[in-house]
């Protein structure tokens, strides 16, 4: 088996992260007790200004050379009650967007901080925007919606969003037109890395018209490619519904002699959905993701180790990203004459699962060896699902954490969560690069063990 190229290598690796970049802006000093200290008491909220940090590094190798280059090294500012907050929370007002492909959980997040806001700090004006950045420019004409308790009710219980979302990013001095008529105090902004620099560009407008206004993402993704959070919340939902699809194609494999299941899973530029569905399922042998490149022809190539594999057990189940093997793809067709790109500015991907469907079906008839392949495509389903227990309580901790931020007085951050712990991370470090799979890394050799591929196909 060929060893991995050394050029496999994704941007983390060689970024180097400075302590300054993890520093978070604020909108100024906090004037006001928390209202929480009455009811948690001094010793359970953090004293701002000196909160506790959560090291970037926490190897001991790499501790070592930072505390060697810089005194204190890369940290993250801990998440968390503050003593005093900025804002006076009788007269706050907040809003909520929530933009982007949809993902498990976001109800869940729009359900906490609405009751975060509400029980723990007494603010009583919430607004809703609808469909996304569009809802926040007056002239598309999406009124915003007051949002409580009552409201927030029982939204945990579907997927989806109730406020609605939409793909593409709007002019940020129509947005903070409407901040500033509404007399918005706080933005939450729940999106993936489009969105966030969305709000760091309405965080620009603000600083530019001198308001002081909090804006605070939480990070929303089902592929989990946003740096600097150890997962995104909606991710693990989406790859428990994805196991389901896996399983029915090994059902499907097992059930015909020479049976091949292939299933696409959605991972636009990262595999962390396939291959966390794949290693949850434990019945996928292959897993092609974005990030290893696929060659099928050749003795090294993805093909031959099918038919290895169809000798050997007579049945094989195989998981690709959508991402995958573009370069396979030729002039197929993205889709009916679409753009070649999203409203989020994304390329449109090509199918490499019917690629590979067709690739595969003709390898074998080509050779006389007789095939069954059934392809699963789940698309949309493993994403519109409800959260997952564990996401719906990391989603509710995103949200008071976010809440908790934002009463600080804390802004262009997100809330992630590092080593374990919530922290707060400036938006323009997490999108400075897309996360993705290192295949020099515990999660790609994992996947590799588990299903006894080779570690890559080229
Ligand atoms: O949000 C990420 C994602 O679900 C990707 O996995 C997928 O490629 C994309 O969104 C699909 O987006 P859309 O909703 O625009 O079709």
């Amino acid at each position: 088996m060929a060893p991995l190229p050394e050029n496999l290598t994704v941007p983390q690796r060689t970024q180097r992260v400075e302590a300054a970049d993890l520093e978070i802006k604020t909108l100024g000093a906090c004037r006001h007790d928390s209202p929480l200290m009455a009811r948690l008491g001094r010793a359970a909220l953090h004293p701002v200004g000196q909160v506790e940090r959560v090291l970037l590094d926490d190897r001991v190798p790499g501790q070592a050379r930072e505390a060697r280059d810089n005194a204190r090294g890369p940290t993250f500012e801990l998440a968390g009650p503050r003593d005093r907050i900025f804002f006076d929370t009788a007269t706050l007002r907040c809003g909520i967007v929530t933009c982007g492909g949809l993902c498990p959980g976001i109800n869940n997040v729009v359900r906490g901080l609405v009751l975060e806001l509400t029980h723990a700090y007494g603010v009583k004006q919430i607004f809703g925007f609808r469909y996304g950045f569009e809802g926040m420019v007056a002239r598309h004409g999406h009124e915003p919606v007051r949002l409580g308790p009552a409201q927030v009710g029982e939204i945990h219980q579907q997927g989806g969003t109730v406020l609605g979302t939409s793909r593409g990013s709007q002019e940020p001095g129509e947005m903070v037109d409407t901040i500033a008529s509404l007399g918005i105090g706080v933005l939450f902004v729940i999106g993936g890395d489009g969105t966030l620099r969305g709000a760091s560009k309405i965080v620009a407008e603000l600083e530019r018209r001198k308001l002081a206004v909090a804006v605070i993402g939480i990070p929303k993704t089902i592929d989990n490619d946003i740096h600097f959070i150890d997962r995104s919340f909606g991710f693990e939902s989406a790859f428990a519904a994805a196991v389901e699809a896996i399983r029915s194609a090994h059902v499907e494999a097992v059930g015909a002699r020479n049976g091949v299941g292939l299933v696409k899973l959605m991972g636009r530029h990262s595999g962390f959905v396939t291959c966390h569905a794949a290693l949850a399922s434990t019945d996928a042998n292959f897993v092609l993701i974005p990030e290893v490149p696929l060659r099928l022809d050749g003795e090294r190539g993805f093909l031959h180790s099918l038919e290895r594999r169809l000798a050997e057990r007579a049945h094989a189940v195989i998981v690709v990203a959508e991402g995958a093997g573009q370069e396979l793809c030729g002039e197929t067709p993205s889709g009916y004459g679409a753009p070649q790109t999203d409203a989020s500015g994304n390329v449109r991907l090509k199918d490499i699962g019917i690629v590979l469907r067709d690739r595969i079906t003709r390898h074998f008839r080509e050779r006389g060896v007789e095939l069954t392949l059934k392809y699963i495509d789940p698309g949309y389903q493993i994403r519109s699902v409800p959260a997952s227990p564990g996401d719906s309580v990391f989603c509710w901790n995103m949200a008071r954490n976010a809440v908790h931020a934002a009463m600080a007085g804390n802004t262009d951050m997100l809330i992630g969560q590092w080593h374990g712990r919530f922290v707060h991370v400036p938006i323009p470090l997490a999108t400075r690069f897309r996360k993705q799979v290192d295949v020099l890394d515990d999660l790609w050799l994992s996947v590799v063990e588990a299903t006894g591929q080779p570690v890559h196909f080229s």
